[in-house]
């Protein structure tokens, strides 16, 4: 197998006596789109920041494209695209200049030409003049993303690159995500969000209270555990009926609706209407919902993934 892009091994991270990462083993592989997906506090950023050379790790290693992070971090950093989640993004600085810094921090001296194209992938050459507090969120996290890529890096990390922003400006760095990797970059990002992670990820490691408690991809991950289907249907029967129906492993109501959790969703169904039709009832709104990353971490970690900790 290929060398790794990013290998973590034993990583112990603290922050005084706080313990943010206990033992974390990761291992990227190139042109992935890998998610870290974990409550507030989990150490996502933590583990970001020591990749990264910006946190010195208590313990444990970090190589980049086979280079040790704390021996060379010179020459790892420039390999690296960084989005911070809080990109204190120079206000007196107009959207171009800073575009312009950011590629100089690394050595790399970009054209008028080339600051223009960069800009226009992320639809801000209109705003090339613009000082940067005056963008909106979601111009401002575009920047933070044309910021990332102005070393034209091979590996970006991005730490919550979507957090504020409403479904539409989400979409469209969504698109600028995959397009990242379509050019063959491997991309790291941190998410609360689980349909993000699923909407973008290859591969998710789902990180707790500075562990790792899964990583794997999102249709494995859900698989793995066996988590059975949610049938939802609108119908008035007596629960201790309804949870004797085949293969029914719990079921309550929320409101009116009947939820009823089961391996065999078909056999639960023809099950249901025929204890309906003999209490002259009908079966409507039937739907079934499949197990997702969000019954996965409350089956891991006992709690919901918008729970902090
Ligand atoms: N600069 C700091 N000083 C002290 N403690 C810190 C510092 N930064 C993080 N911590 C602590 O380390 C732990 C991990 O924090 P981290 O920021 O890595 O979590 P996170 O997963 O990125 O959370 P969020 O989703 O809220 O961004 C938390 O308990 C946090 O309180
Ligand atoms: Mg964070």
């Amino acid at each position: 197998m290929s060398q790794p892009m990013i290998d973590v091994q034993s990583l112990t991270a603290v922050y005084g006596s706080t313990q943010a990462l206990k033992g974390v083993n990761l291992k990227v592989e190139k042109g992935e789109i890998f998610g870290l997906l974990g409550p507030n506090g989990a150490g996502k950023t933590t583990l970001l920041a020591v990749v990264e050379g910006l946190h010195k790790p208590k313990d444990g290693m970090v190589h980049i494209g086979g280079i040790d992070v704390q021996a060379n971090s010179t020459a790892t950093k420039r390999q690296l695209g960084i989005q911070l989640q809080k990109t204190a993004l120079m206000d007196d600085m107009t959207v171009a200049e800073l575009v312009e810094v950011y590629a100089a921090l690394y050595e790399v001296y970009l054209t008028s030409g080339q600051i223009a194209k960069l800009l226009a992938r992320f639809d801000l050459v209109e705003k090339r003049n613009t000082l940067a507090r005056r963008l909106s969120g979601g111009q401002q996290q575009r920047l933070a993303l044309a910021v990332a890529i102005a070393n034209d890096p091979q590996i970006v990390l991005l730490d919550e690159p979507t957090s504020a922003l409403d479904p539409h400006a989400r979409r469209a760095v969504w698109d600028i995500v995959r397009q990242l990797h379509d050019e063959g970059r491997t991309i790291v990002l941190t998410t609360h969000a689980m349909e993000e992670a699923e909407a973008l990820c290859g591969r998710i490691a789902i990180i707790d209270r500075g562990e790792i408690v899964a990583c794997d991809s999102p249709s494995a991950l859900i698989a793995n555990l066996q988590l059975n289907s949610m049938l939802k249907a609108t119908v008035e029967l007596p629960l201790d009926q309804v949870r004797l129906l085949p293969s029914v492993s719990n079921a309550r109501y929320t409101g009116q609706h009947l939820e009823m959790e089961t391996a065999k969703p078909e056999l639960t169904l023809t099950a249901l209407h025929e204890l309906a039709t003999s209490a002259g009832r009908s079966v409507r709104d039937v739907m079934l919902r499949q197990p997702n990353l969000e019954d996965v971490f409350l089956k891991l970690t006992g709690r919901a993934l918008s729970e902090s900790n």
